[in-house]
């Protein structure tokens, strides 16, 4: 059995969250810190306050013993030897990332600095930080000697980051010295050695004790640079399939076939190639501009990046055409909008397409009917009801007497409809489809004039099917 560590993470959002259960679920004894005194009361009440995949049984098991929430961020520092930062780094106006949350935490730490602490960097931060951080916290008075500071990026996916946290492709650990790289080493030591996947409660996914995480010890400034170019490389390669859709959409070709024909190359690999309305959530937009930002200030040329966000934007406006193809006039047209999270399994509506697509079609004098299984409380929040825009409760409420109907997000029960069933809730049988979650064939059988990304569209040619123009 791996010694256990104190462990303070500050910051209880996605990462941190997930951060502290998991590192008390690999056997650690953890403090997890936020400002927020409402968050914390909720917290160790057991609402995880965001919805993702075996939180609340994590939370349920470990709160208040295996991880305790606190706004205290000194008495957790004088606690704990490794001190996780997982507070975030919003955009700033500029593009680059804003570090003032990381600064201001990195001030508290060296106040109360009492012993040997390993500081590591969690949140997505540009190269250099680490320095940065290291100089807050000497300038505070804190001898060289008495710290340092590590970069663990984390890799993430919202809905299933419980997972990909126990079950990771790979853990990198960019630290500048040998102690401290061996107190990250024994942290992740219940996974890296395999010993957590033999535990029979153990939270099932990839790795097993005899394939476990390969870890990776690098610099702290290519570890941070690891963490923007993996996010950078997918969203070039979400913008790459999305710019081979618009010319298959061009050339009557089908983009499935041909990201199925492309993802097979092994050196290309399938993931990440599903063409849609461009892609969206917490990081994606953020990290792309905070590493172009990065490489303006050190002078390099990645305008490679600026087309990336191009093609994203610009997938947005392609669907608004297709809708307008579709229904000729816009203005007054009833419109049943499925999906308003960024992505399926979240209630995350942050830089959502599918909430950037609702304000475009309301500008254009549409009626909206949205239905999201998890997202319409943030949404609503965001986009309050009005004359124009209606939340349902279901796909059906949502679609009775539409004039088409949208998906905008890859939920699965949006991709088991019941089409004939549909088929008489809807004013007109038309559906366009940005996530292409149904076979063109189906729907044509099924009456619809369908539309989707990157395929040939579906139109009924016979008599008794109504047409909308
Ligand atoms: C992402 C990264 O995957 C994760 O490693 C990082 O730590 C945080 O950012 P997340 O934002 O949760 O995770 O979502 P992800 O599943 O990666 O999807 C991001 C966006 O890309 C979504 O809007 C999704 O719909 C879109 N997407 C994804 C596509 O349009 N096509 C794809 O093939 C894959």
């Amino acid at each position: 059995m791996a010694e256990p560590v104190q462990i303070a993470v500050v910051g209880s959002g996605y990462v941190g969250l997930v951060a502290a259960v998991c590192f008390a679920e690999m056997g650690h004894s953890v403090i997890c810190v936020d400002n927020d005194e409402r968050k914390v009361a909720a917290l160790q009440g057991g609402d995880t306050l965001i919805h993702e995949n075996y939180l609340p049984e994590l939370l349920e098991r470990y709160r208040n013993t295996g991880v305790r929430f606190m706004t205290d961020l000194g008495e957790a520092t004088r606690a704990c030897q490794a001190i996780f930062v997982a507070v975030g780094t919003p955009q700033s106006e500029t593009g680059d990332a804003d570090l003032s949350y990381v600064e201001a935490v990195a001030s508290e730490i060296a106040r109360s600095i009492d012993g040997y602490k390993v500081i590591i960097e969690k949140s997505t931060v540009p190269v250099y930080t680490n320095e940065w951080i290291r100089r807050v916290i000497e300038r505070n008075g804190v001898h060289r000697e008495a710290f340092d500071v590590v970069s663990n990026p984390e890799f993430l996916r919202e809905g299933t980051a419980v997972e990909d946290f126990l079950h990771p492709d790979r853990i990198v650990i960019g630290a500048d010295s040998k102690r401290a790289s061996d107190l990250l080493s024994a942290i992740y030591a219940p996974l890296t050695g395999g010993e957590y996947y033999d535990r029979p409660d153990a939270i099932a996914g990839c790795c097993s004790a005899l394939k476990p995480p390969p870890s990776l010890l690098t610099s702290t400034k290519s570890a941070e640079i690891i963490k923007h170019a993996s996010n950078a490389f997918l969203a070039l390669k979400i913008s790459f399939i999305n710019a081979v859709s618009n010319l298959c959409e061009a050339a009557d070709a089908n983009v499935e076939q041909v990201a199925q024909g492309i993802g097979l190359d092994s050196r290309i690999g399938p993931k990440f190639l599903r063409p849609g309305i461009g892609y969206g959530g917490s990081c994606f937009p953020k990290d792309i501009a905070a590493f172009r930002s990065v490489g303006e200030q050190m002078g390099v040329d990645f305008n490679l990046l600026s087309e990336v966000e191009k093609i994203n934007d610009n997938q947005k406006k392609r669907f608004l055409g297709k809708v307008r193809s579709a229904l000729w006039t816009l203005r007054g047209k009833r419109l049943a909008v499925l999906g308003l999270a960024f992505k399926g399994d979240t209630d995350d509506i942050r830089e959502s397409p599918a909430i950037d697509l609702v304000e475009m079609l309301l500008a254009e004098g549409c009626m909206v009917v949205a239905f999201d299984p998890a997202a319409m409380e943030r949404a609503q929040a965001k986009l309050p009801p009005s004359a124009q825009l209606r939340y349902a409760n279901s796909i059906d409420e949502a679609a009775a007497d539409a004039d088409a109907l949208l998906i905008l997000t890859d939920w699965r029960e949006f991709a088991r409809i019941d089409l004939m069933q549909l088929h008489t809730l809807m004013r007109y049988p038309i559906i366009i489809d940005g996530r292409n979650l149904y076979d063109p064939q189906r729907m044509l059988e099924s009456g619809f004039t369908y539309l989707s990304i990157g395929r040939p569209s579906a139109t009924p040619v016979r008599e008794d099917v109504k047409l909308a123009v």
